[in-house]
């Protein structure tokens, strides 16, 4: 009975069918079989080395597992509900294939702290090309900040127009939170490049082995330091989630605002028609799929990290069944932020920009008035006083149905007699960005100099 299990010792009676497909994992967790092999590989070194198993075992064993990587990687590999998950049908075919050697490899090791390595080796990789793929959307927001530095946009806040800036400047936005989110990945993955490997089911093992070694061999510039936190920590998993969580927030803002600068309203921009789709009753529609999508699996990713808290909440140590819920929301989390990330770097590249639209909106909607209040205060006038002023003039325009820029010397004198002939100057788009020559702030030298530092790599 139950002799085709590796746990089957101690058992009478088979598994019901039902129970070991509903425990199984292999489904899912077949995709750390790269990372199972590299694993066991070390830890039979280490064993070898140590003298715990013979030598000539740990050749046969790293040569049988090399053999079932290239079957796995070729499609010839099959695997078996019954043996459970990635572990056990690896371990399983190792011992079928190479006999008593492969029986000797989970000497001093548990699948507790094996699945853990497995799963920090394969994310340690994922954060990698996330990453990767981070640096690439940031090259395009650059590429099309540097391209479009002369463009003018109307900054909104509360969607209202507030003051003109530089589209530049609003792309630089979205690189700095780019940035962040590329340095949130980078401090989580100093929590997950730590070696678990050593803790055995929760408390060690009793042969004498040599972690520093296998770290050595994983390329882990540290070792777990207790047993129980690891097999029972999945907090690096979980830090991994929380940033992926912010990085699609940060997509799903940019692809909200995409959608609304490619609407009929605005015009700002269009997207290729590669990234978006028609209608199939009305003919004109040229839908933004893309960001659209990109929005919406935004609610996923946030789903996977409560999702994975939950599973973790009130767990006692040390390992738990439920832990093996970890996986999936972990894998749709990195396989949707990078599709998401992958596809806007190309999406913003081939993005086309309407200037003449971006511009004439700036101007709109009093969008300078700030401006003109600025040079009140310039001549003397108090702030709050040049407010007011400009505010009587604002209500003057809408009663009028004119824009700021279309008030006569004389008209201007209405509100205050410090308006003089340079008040005209003072009140374009472009005098507006310019003037705003802060650090961070959207003159074009800012701009273009924190364009500058980001290609600098800083
Ligand atoms: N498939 C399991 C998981 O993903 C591996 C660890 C199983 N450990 C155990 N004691 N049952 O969590």
């Amino acid at each position: 009975m139950s002799k085709d299990k590796l746990w089957g010792g101690r058992f009478t009676q088979p598994t019901d069918k039902f129970v070991e497909e509903f425990t199984a994992s292999i489904e899912f967790d077949k995709r750390l079989y790269h990372q199972d092999i590299r694993g066991s590989i070390a830890h039979a070194r280490m064993l070898g080395q140590q003298g715990i198993i013979p030598l000539e075992d740990v050749q046969a064993i790293v040569h049988g597992l090399q053999q079932i990587l290239q079957q796995i990687e070729a499609g010839t590999f099959d695997f078996s509900i019954s043996l459970e998950d990635i572990h056990m049908n690896i371990e399983a075919r190792l011992s079928a294939s190479i006999g008593e050697a492969g029986k000797r490899l989970h000497t001093g090791r548990s699948r507790n702290d094996q699945v853990a390595l497995d799963i920090r080796l394969y994310l340690r990789d994922e954060i990698a090309a996330i990453v990767t793929y981070i640096d690439l959307l940031i090259d395009a927001l650059l590429t099309q900040a540097e391209e479009n530095l002369d463009v003018v946009m109307p900054g909104f806040t509360h969607l209202q127009t507030a003051q003109p800036i530089l589209f530049a400047h609003h792309l630089m936005a979205y690189v700095e939170m780019f940035k962040r989110d590329r340095a949130r990945l980078e401090d989580c993955l100093k929590r997950v490049n730590v070696l678990p490997l050593g803790a055995g089911a929760l408390a060690g093992t009793t042969f004498p082995i040599d972690r520093g070694y296998v770290a050595e061999q994983l390329d882990f510039p540290a070792i777990t330091r207790n047993s129980l936190d690891a097999v029972s920590d999945r907090d690096f998993a979980l830090e991994f989630l929380a940033a992926g969580s912010i990085l699609m927030m940060h997509l799903s803002r940019f692809s909200e605002e995409l959608i609304l600068w490619s609407t009929s309203s605005f015009r700002f921009i269009e997207l290729s028609d590669g990234f978006c789709t028609g209608s199939s009753i009305m003919p004109q529609k040229k839908n933004p799929d893309v960001p659209e999508l990109v929005r919406g699996k935004t609610g996923r990713v946030y789903g996977n990290l409560m999702a994975l808290l939950t599973v973790m909440k009130s767990l006692p140590l040390a390992y738990n069944k439920d832990m093996q819920e970890d996986k999936e929301p972990l894998f749709d989390t990195i396989d949707t932020v990078k599709g998401s990330l992958k596809i806007f770097a190309d999406m913003i590249r081939e993005m086309r920009i309407n200037a003449g639209n971006m511009r004439k909106a700036a101007g709109d909607g009093f969008s300078t008035a700030t401006d003109v209040a600025d040079y009140l205060v310039r001549k003397g006038l108090p702030f709050r006083d040049a407010h007011e002023a400009v505010g009587n003039a604002v209500k003057y325009c809408i009663e009028n149905e004119m824009e700021l820029d279309e008030l006569s010397l004389a008209e201007w004198q209405l509100f205050s007699l410090h308006f003089a002939d340079d008040i005209f100057a003072a009140i374009t788009v472009e005098a507006s960005t310019d003037a705003r020559n802060v650090p961070g702030g959207t003159a074009r030298e800012q701009v273009w100099g924190e364009i500058m530092r980001c290609r600098e790599g800083k």
